[in-house]
């Protein structure tokens, strides 16, 4: 689904100088979960801001199902934002006097959908997601962790096959963290229908849930398990084999 070779990206110039991201390699499957872990500063919002056509990067290139792009001026991906990436954030984005399933249907009218339409892909959506009985409530009705849910029901809403989620938990309780968590393994793993997921996160336990673990390191992606991650391969090494 996801393949990144080689990404570079730098910001300002002179002493102001910072190589972020220096020769990104990595690959998503369709129908995987992959957590993306690393210091605070390290590049994983550009990183996902690159993948999901809102920056350009320096060198290297994404392919993205049957688009390949990566250093192009965010104008020139409209498709990817349209079409390819659904986005989830921290503070879930949610305009506060629509109803959730209005929250739903509103992107889908801008992508061109008669209303008639939006309102029932918007429904399937939210039922997707287990709200199938808060469809009429607005956010303020809403716990935190349902107001998350309404915004993955608008990512997937257009049938977009690949979601970035730019720590996704961050402003959830540990239950409803654990809950969104386990939407996107649903949602990933679905037989029907399986869309691929890069979430970033800064909690150890719920990346180790993740079907992978990437940690972003001084420019670049390794992978990681969540025991390395601790540090604890060197204490107890081997136990696994
Ligand atoms: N538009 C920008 N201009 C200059 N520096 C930036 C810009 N965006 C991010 N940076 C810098 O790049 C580094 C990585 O940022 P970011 O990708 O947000 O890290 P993370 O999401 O891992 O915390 C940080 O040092 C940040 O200050
Ligand atoms: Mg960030």
């Amino acid at each position: 689904m996801l393949d990144v070779n080689g990404l570079t990206k730098t910001f300002g110039s002179g002493s102001n100088r910072l190589q972020v991201l220096k020769g990104v390699d990595m690959s998503i499957e369709t129908g995987e979960m992959v957590a993306l872990m690393g210091p605070s500063g390290s590049g994983k919002s550009t990183l996902l801001n690159i993948i999901g056509g809102l920056l350009a990067g320096d060198g290297g290139s994404i392919t993205l199902g049957d688009r390949t792009y990566g250093q192009k001026n965010p104008s020139n991906v409209v498709d990817i934002r349209r079409e390819y990436v659904g986005w989830i954030f921290q503070d879930f984005h949610l305009l506060e006097n629509l109803t959730a399933v209005d929250n739903v249907a509103v992107a889908l009218e801008l992508s061109g959908m008669s209303s008639k339409d939006s309102e029932a892909a918007a429904r399937v959506a939210l039922t997707k997601v287990g709200l199938e009985d808060r469809m009429d409530h607005i956010p303020d009705q809403l716990s935190g962790g349902q107001q998350q849910r309404v915004a993955i029901a608008r990512a997937i809403a257009g049938n977009r096959p690949f979601l970035l989620a730019d720590e996704p938990t961050g402003n959830l309780d540990i239950a409803s963290g654990k809950e969104v968590l386990q939407l996107f393994k649903d949602l990933c793993h679905d037989v029907d229908n399986p869309i691929s997921i890069l979430m970033v996160t800064h909690d150890p336990d719920l990346a180790s849930n993740a079907d992978r673990m990437l940690l972003l390191n001084d420019g670049k992606t390794e992978a990681s398990d969540i025991r390395s991650a601790w540090g604890l391969d060197e204490e107890e090494g081997g136990e696994e084999e």
